[in-house]
């Protein structure tokens, strides 16, 4: 059976698509919506989007594939992006990245076998003056040490 979005995920998707002149400029906000349902964007859910907004299904696929907020496979309960970039790389990137490797016994790009954490490495999250920086499920965490993201992790239910 094709992908579908459930109604309420559909009308949310024709409300943003309403918002916008053209509707291939909603591509981002319903491909947030397919991620959020579908947990990933698979080229089922790629198909989807393109229909909705009249576009190519290879058009939707290059943009899943340029921005790393988008999943293109299933990932664990918790997304734990680590900015690897310049200033955050100054500030300690590597140890909080070589931690988590360790804690979490993943290499980035994996997902533990719990299914509880996907580890990532990742370019700016824009949050260059408060580095080091890590975004887990799209919360910001700033000014990090070793021991401030242990507390976050063991936090996490
Ligand atoms: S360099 Fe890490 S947020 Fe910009």
């Amino acid at each position: 059976m094709a992908l579908e979005f459930k109604p309420a995920a559909l009308e949310e998707c024709r409300r943003i698509i309403a918002k916008y002149p053209r509707k291939r400029s909603a591509v981002l906000p319903v491909l947030y919506v397919a991620q959020r349902e579908f947990g990933y964007v698979s080229e089922e859910a790629e198909a989807l989007v393109a229909k909705l907004l009249d576009l190519h299904a290879e058009e939707v696929s290059g943009v899943v594939s340029f921005y790393t907020m988008f999943h293109r496979q299933p990932v664990g309960r918790y997304v734990v992006e680590v900015c690897r970039t310049l200033s955050c790389a100054l500030m300690g990137a590597d140890d909080i990245a070589s931690h988590l490797r360790k804690r979490l016994g993943i290499q980035p790009g994996e997902t533990t076998p719990d299914g509880r954490f996907t580890l990532r490495n990742v370019e700016c999250l824009a949050s260059c003056g408060t580095g080091p920086a890590v975004q887990i499920n799209g919360v910001y965490h700033e000014n990090l040490t070793i021991q401030a993201l242990d507390r976050i992790l063991d936090s996490l239910p």
